[in-house]
């Protein structure tokens, strides 16, 4: 019998689908309920992030990550979010999914403050957090099952079976993720968590570690989808060029410790974006070397701490 070694991400999993469980959107959602979402809906602002600081305690004493983190985020955005490795991009957007909160200031979705997770913010990692016994099927089910455990088996298999075609595995669906390459697991792992039909979808450098052709690709398909299901996009990139094809806005974060949000850059580039095009436009290269200076003379990462 083999046994299976559970990893970092597979426990992040089983994390995110417990809580899930636990919050079982349908038997939850009485009238009352739904009544105050839509109340809250009207003419409130998104997702708003005020004043946020997180202090971790560390056996060297309190380590501050951020502090004074301020953005708010319309419905329907795409932002990108750069800065160096460990200035806190993770930790921000784990608040946003309501992994951990913030030590001073608030996070909040729609005038409600974010205390916990929710299956209206899903997570993708760099990892995939992908079941390895089970199919690419039964990963995207599990994770629909789990928040929608009242609905009928036929529903549920359709919303599967819808969300994977998207993505273009509706061959691979039988598929264990060891089967899979990287590329159709971060494939899988966004069709999961789009099943569920989140607000907003947070991604930890999704194609951090695919080949630049497979990584070209699904940022195309990435697009796409957000334009189709409106969803609102913050994405973890370090990749300039990811960032000023896909998003509306570029965060970009100062070096930590106390690390906060040192500019913000609006990329105006027309959609649907075509890359040769707007690889075309002078506008991206001053962009480009506006994000590039920044990081690397403004807040050189020798400069940090
Ligand atoms: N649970 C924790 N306890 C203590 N320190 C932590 C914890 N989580 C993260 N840190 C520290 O906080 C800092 C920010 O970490 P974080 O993972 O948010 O960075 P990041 O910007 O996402 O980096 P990368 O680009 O490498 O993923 C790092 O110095 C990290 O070591
Ligand atoms: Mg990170």
């Amino acid at each position: 019998m083999t046994l299976h070694r559970f990893t970092p991400s597979d426990i992040q999993l089983f994390i995110v689908l417990d809580i899930m469980t636990a919050l079982n959107t349908d038997s939850q959602r009485t009238p009352q309920t739904l009544a105050q979402d839509a109340k809250i809906k009207t003419g409130a602002p998104f997702l708003t992030i005020e004043d946020v600081s997180k202090v971790y305690q560390t056996p060297r004493g309190p380590y501050t990550v951020l502090d004074g983190v301020n953005l708010t985020v319309q419905e329907g955005e795409f932002v990108c979010l750069i800065g160096h490795s460990g200035c806190g991009k993770s930790t921000l957007l784990n608040m946003v999914a309501g992994f951990s909160q913030p030590t001073h200031g608030e996070v909040c979705l729609k005038n409600k403050r974010i205390a916990e997770p929710g299956p209206d913010r899903m997570m993708v990692f760099q990892n995939y957090a992908l079941l390895p016994w089970l199919s690419a099927y039964e990963n995207v089910y599990l994770g629909v099952d789990s928040v929608y455990p009242n609905r009928p088996h036929g529903e549920k298999k359709a919303i599967v079976r819808h969300h994977l075609e998207m993505v273009g595995l509706t061959e691979a669906a039988d598929k264990r993720p060891s089967q899979l390459s990287g590329g159709m697991k971060q494939r899988v792992a966004i069709a999961r968590a789009l099943a569920i039909r989140p607000e907003i979808l947070i991604l930890d450098e999704p194609f951090g570690a695919l080949d630049a052709i497979t990584k070209e690709e699904l940022q195309e398909e990435l697009l796409k989808i957000w334009r189709e299901h409106k969803v609102t996009v913050l994405m973890i990139t370090h990749d300039i060029d990811e960032a000023l094809f896909l998003a509306d806005r570029v965060v970009m974060m100062t070096n930590g410790p106390a690390a906060h949000i040192g500019e913000v850059m609006e990329i105006p580039f027309k959609r649907p974006r075509n890359r040769a095009r707007i690889m075309e436009d002078p506008t991206y290269y001053e962009l480009r070397n506006y994000a590039l200076d920044f990081l690397f003379r403004r807040y050189a990462h020798d400069d940090a701490a």
